[in-house]
């Protein structure tokens, strides 16, 4: 039996002191390497989040109004061919071309539930609350969790559901994990279900690197801003002002990676760990990869975890693709 959705909201968070656990042992595990690491989920603090936001509407990054597009041209196609009742959406951040979405589904006549799902919690709680004004019935389940560790806690499905899981972050996990995370889904997909994957594609080097080297220096914002998380909640003495952002194609991996270089040799303290670091001159600290994708990649990356393309959807100038796919 369908559950009864009557435009009910609720937003329940699985982040927890297990989740600064995560943060500290992301430290000391990526930050004792040779080449120093953490993983890009701790970009998402309240900061972070407005950065990246700010991030989606310069004018270099390409990647947010073409992947808009791509949904406005097909949302009723994929409506249509999903029959999706909800939308169970991976790393929603403030899920601006979500809506795009969800006015298909509502014009199909079958939109009955939103479950955003983000490590962020205010911007779960505020999408959570927007929609909930903005569609009148529309039941939001919002989930304040990660998505590698959190997804067990999804309610039930309420109908035929569609994941998206947009803006290129699956680049965002090394080539391995991936597929690992990829095949993680199949359960979430389970009884029918399609995924939409949104993916940066590979083009001109120079038009990539500039999206990550944005002329006024938000990018640079949303990557030192990872050093304020560690001080705030770690207690770690990072002088952010004496580290620069750094953002390159690696031409043969065919993915960005971002970095935190230090100008000056760095004595870092962090407390909670009663940890010591050292930054050479210039020493780098990776923050990020992105990567960019071929139909090639994608289909042979989809396959490794049980997954069958059914239909990729692209711009005219191919920067970017969405694809749907579903468990083979
Ligand atoms: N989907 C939006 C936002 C992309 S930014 C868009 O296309 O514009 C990436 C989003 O994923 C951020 O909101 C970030 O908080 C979230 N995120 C990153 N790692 C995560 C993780 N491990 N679990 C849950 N959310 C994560
Ligand atoms: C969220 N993710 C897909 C963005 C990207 O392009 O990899 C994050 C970002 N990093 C720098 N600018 C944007």
């Amino acid at each position: 039996m369908k559950p009864i959705l009557d435009g009910t909201v609720e937003v329940h968070s699985y982040l927890g002191p297990d989740d600064e656990r995560t943060l500290a042992d992301d430290v000391l595990d990526g930050l004792t390497r040779p080449l120093k690491e953490l993983p890009p989920k701790h970009l998402y603090d309240a900061r972070g989040s407005e950065l990246f936001d700010a991030i989606c509407e310069l004018p270099e990054y390409y990647q947010t109004r073409t992947e808009r597009l791509i949904l406005a041209t097909h949302a009723d196609e994929i409506a249509a061919r999903t029959g999706a009742v909800e939308l169970v959406e991976l790393g929603s951040g403030s899920a601006t071309k979500t809506r795009v979405l969800l006015d298909a589904m509502a014009r199909a006549g079958t939109l009955a539930r939103y479950v955003p799902v983000d490590v962020s919690a205010t911007t779960v709680h505020a999408v959570a609350e927007l929609f909930t004004d903005e569609y009148p019935g529309l039941a939001v389940y919002g989930v304040v969790g990660d998505f590698e560790r959190h997804l067990g806690h999804l309610p039930a499905p309420a109908g035929p559901r569609l994941v998206p899981f947009l803006g290129g972050t699956i680049g965002n996990f090394p080539p391995g994990s991936r597929r690992r995370f990829l095949r993680s889904l199949r359960t979430t997909l389970r009884s029918g279900g399609f995924l939409l994957l949104g993916t940066d594609l590979v083009k001109d080097p120079n038009r990539i690197e500039a999206a990550y080297n944005d002329s006024a220096g938000i990018t640079a914002q949303f990557n030192l801003n990872v050093l304020h998380v560690l001080n705030r909640e770690l207690g770690a003495t990072f002088d952010v002002d004496a580290f620069e952002h750094v953002a390159f194609y690696d031409r043969r991996r065919q993915w960005i990676e971002m970095r935190v270089r230090a100008t000056a040799p760095q004595h870092v303290r962090v407390e909670a760990l009663d940890l010591d670091l050292d930054f050479a001159n210039r020493e780098e600290m990776r923050t990020e990869i992105s990567a960019k994708f071929t139909p090639k990649r994608l289909r042979a990356d989809l396959a490794a975890a049980g997954l069958e393309l059914v239909e990729t959807f692209t711009d005219a100038e191919e920067l970017f693709a969405v694809s749907l796919a579903r468990v083979a």
